[in-house]
């Protein structure tokens, strides 16, 4: 599927920009079912933080509780912004909603379709994959006007394995520009550390600073302004964010995390998955 360069680009930026890789019907069709996913949320887990300090504190556990439970389910995650002073929604309910998350790909069959398919195992395997393993689903919304900001990170944080192996697949469900909250990446910045690791080894989980590398300054970063329907791959050290967005319009977009079956998938991260439960490929 990729040229011998575009391989050899990928290895050397650490991202890799692919055009047209989904139709104008596979993105309405993914969008209309994100949309009825967020308009029957019915969860208060994450609406009662923004109540008083003590319940927040309290709930900030709960909220957790409700974070790590989406590792082999279907929740959503409301934006910062969407709440007034006395915990009320601001706007509908389906403009409020942050992101869902975060195993859609296996549980429901209209992102199953979207995140599954030869193309998908064969662009994988170009990319250096030898058995992708399909972790994470994300639908983001990234709301008009309250839509947060992300900071730098790196994904291989969330998904450690020993070589380091996770690929991040971000799909444009709209078009992504610099008022709306575009992915913005540090090229090549993947040749650098791992920085943090994401680990759940008790209760709740954690993020550990791993090397003291500082991220990059803002002006080495370019942004990546890219078409409804385009995949931007890149690897799990790849430092990347993305903007708030400031814009009237909003920017949905949808990535699955990837690792090599290859590599040692630790018990530390926070999504695990048993016999009952196993995690797939894209044909598997
Ligand atoms: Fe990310």
């Amino acid at each position: 599927m990729l040229t011998a360069d575009q391989i050899s680009k990928f290895n050397d930026d650490g991202y890799i920009v692919l055009p047209n890789f989904k139709s104008a019907d596979e993105l309405a069709e993914l969008k209309t079912r994100a949309l009825e996913i967020a308009a029957g949320d019915n969860s208060e887990v994450q609406k009662a933080i923004f109540t008083t300090d003590r319940e927040k504190r309290n709930l900030a556990n709960a909220a957790n509780k409700y974070f790590i439970e989406s590792a082999t389910t279907v929740k959503c995650f409301f934006e910062e912004k969407a709440f007034d002073d006395e915990g009320e929604l601001i706007q509908p309910l389906e403009q409020s909603i942050n992101k869902i998350g975060h195993a859609m790909h296996d549980l429901d069959p209209v992102f199953k379709a979207f995140s599954s398919g030869e193309k998908l195992h064969e662009l994988a395997n170009d990319l250096g994959m030898i058995e992708p393993q399909v972790w994470q689903s994300m639908y983001i919304f990234k709301q008009p006007r309250i839509g947060g900001e992300v900071g730098w990170h790196q994904d291989g944080s969330f998904f450690y394995t020993e070589p380091m192996s996770v690929i991040t697949f971000w799909f444009a469900v709209d078009d992504a520009t610099l008022a709306n909250g575009c992915l913005w990446v540090e090229p090549s910045g993947h040749k650098g550390p791992l920085r943090e690791r994401y680990t759940l080894t008790g209760e709740f989980p954690k993020m550990n600073e791993i090397d003291p590398t500082p991220w990059p300054d803002t002006d080495t970063a370019i942004p990546l302004e890219v078409k409804a329907g385009t995949l931007v791959c890149f690897k799990g050290t790849l430092p990347h964010y993305s903007a708030a967005n400031t814009s009237d319009k909003a920017r949905h977009a949808t990535t699955l995390h990837v690792t090599d079956g290859h590599a040692d998938y630790v018990k530390e991260n926070w999504i695990q998955r048993g016999a009952d439960f196993p995690v797939r490929g894209f044909t598997s």
